[in-house]
This record gives C-alpha cells, sequence and structure tokens, in this order.
C-alpha cells in the first residue's frame, strides 16, 4: 500500500509498514556521515554508557564502516535473543510500532539525518534507531521487557491508557539511566544517540536524577523537543522487567487515581 508517513513521505509499505532497506541508493555521504556520528559518538559514550551498551555495539559489530546493513543485524539479533530489525520509511502508527515490538522486531528508520542536523534531529533516524536502540537488543533481560513493552502497548491502545505507557518509554527506552559498579551509566537511546544529552544527563548539575520508581514515571509529563530535566535511574535491568510483570495495570490505575505530577518545565 502506499502510505504518507508521518514526516511527509509517500511510500509503498507492506501491510505492516515495512520496505526493503534502500542498501543501493546510500550516497558516499551518507556512509561517511554515518561513519562520522558513529566514532564520534562511541568515543562520548566511553565511561558515560552501560557495559551492555557497549557490549552490543561490539557483539553487532555496528563499527565496522558504513551505514550497516540490516539483515546482517537482525542475523545476529535473532541468535542472541530472537529479535530482528523491520526496516520503515520513518515514524510509524501506535498500533503498528507495538505489533512489531510484541513480535521481537525493532521498527528502525532507513534515512539518515542531513548534515545540518549532526548534532540533534527531533524525529527518529537510522542512527538513533540502530546506534541508539539496538545495542540493548543483544541484550537477554532487555529484549524480553521490550517485547513485553510491545504487548502492553497493545493493551493500551484498547484501554486508553497510551499517555502512560509513552511516559515508561520515554522515561526508559528513550532517557534511562542506570546504577552500576563504575557510577551511573547511560542506557537510553535518546541519550545515548545525542551528543550533547550524553554529557548533560551524567554531568551536568541541573537535571534531577531519581531512582526508578513506576508509579512515579507514570504520572510524571515529558516534553520531547528539549533536553530533560530529570532523569530515572535503574539499579538493573531486571527491575524495568519487573515493572511491567503482574502488578502494571493496578500501577496504571493507581497512577490515573493520583492524577499527574506537576509538569515539570515550568
Ligand atoms: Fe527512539
Amino acid at each position: 500500500m502506499i502510505i504518507t508517513t508521518a514526516l511527509g513521505r509517500k511510500v509503498e509499505v507492506a501491510a505492516n509498514y515495512t520496505i526493503d532497506q534502500p542498501r543501493d541508493t546510500y550516497t558516499r555521504d551518507e556512509h561517511d556521515r554515518w561513519d562520522r556520528l558513529y566514532n564520534r559518538q562511541v568515543k562520548i559514550l566511553e565511561n558515560r554508557a552501560c557495559d551492555e551498551v557497549l557490549d552490543g555495539l561490539q557483539v553487532l559489530n555496528l563499527a565496522k564502516g558504513g551505514i550497516p546493513n540490516f539483515a546482517d543485524i537482525s542475523k545476529k539479533l535473532m541468535a542472541l535473543t530472537g529479535w530482528s530489525i523491520a526496516p520503515v520509511p520513518d515514524l510509524v502508527p501506535d498500533e503498528v510500532f507495538f505489533e512489531h515490538l510484541a513480535n521481537r522486531r525493532f521498527p528502525a528508520a532507513c534515512f539518515i539525518r542531513s548534515e545540518d542536523q549532526l548534532d540533534y534531529i527531533e524525529e527518529p533516524d537510522i542512527f538513533h534507531d540502530i546506534f541508539g536502540h539496538v545495542p540493548l537488543l543483544s541484550q537477554p533481560v532487555f529484549a524480553d521487557f521490550l517485547a513485553r513493552f510491545g504487548q502492553l502497548g497493545l493493551e493500551a491502545m484498547k484501554n486508553n491508557t497510551l499517555k502512560y505507557l509513552a511516559r515508561v518509554y520515554w522515561f526508559t527506552v528513550e532517557f534511562g539511566l542506570i546504577e552500576t559498579a563504575g557510577g551511573l551509566r547511560i542506557y537510553g537511546a535518546g541519550i545515548a544517540s545525542s551528543k550533547g544529552e550524553s554529557v548533560f544527563s551524567l554531568e551536568d548539575s541541573a537535571p534531577g536524577r531519581l531512582p526508578f520508581d513506576l508509579l512515579q514515571v507514570l504520572r510524571t509529563p515529558y516534553q520531547n523537543n528539549r533536553v530533560q530535566d530529570r532523569y530515572f535511574v535503574v539499579s538493573d535491568f531486571e527491575q524495568l522487567f519487573l515493572a511491567l510483570e503482574n502488578s502494571f495495570a493496578d500501577v496504571v490505575s493507581e497512577a490515573k487515581r493520583l492524577g499527574d505530577l506537576e509538569h515539570i518545565y515550568s
């Protein structure tokens, strides 16, 4: 079917919004841009990202040069955690997104940001999706957590509780920090793929860094177009996985009953 994406692209996609990764149409400049982004960011993440992120980059061989081939990554992920990459043009509708996650497919944008967006791009491109998100999918506990999140997302669409699910995603998958033996580290993709926020999230004195608490996360609104003024810190990925277990629906009900916390950006 032919669709117009959230970013205004008119593309032919399969029923689940996937496309073939346009391997042949990436230009030399675009491959080179990936390499520059990769090399710059991997240096910044040294001693800032958690070991699981850094190991994932290694295991998936994302440093080999040029825009990665999704099929190669999928083969490796499949063997490690049963996940694969679903190439999509850009943002996909919520239901499609959750459906992919629930089935252990990560929808990844195929386009790469332009030269003038090297430092910041609001919408997810291939660098954000692959460099930021995919390394952790090689880690079993996180991989299980994200598949479970996809199932809960599908349920949330029926129950009208999507805003709560979005907050969990935002404060963990995108902007989560983790406590490690070596100190505070980054695991969220929104941070890990951002030059500025990688440093800001750990080293700036302005933002709050609060222990992860599901009820508080569910009650905390966020804005998607600026650096965070608070981060939630998990003690390990097990804690993240357990947060979505049996009592999740009850905690959502409690969050609904108590209402949102005051908007954090005043
Ligand atoms: Fe993302």
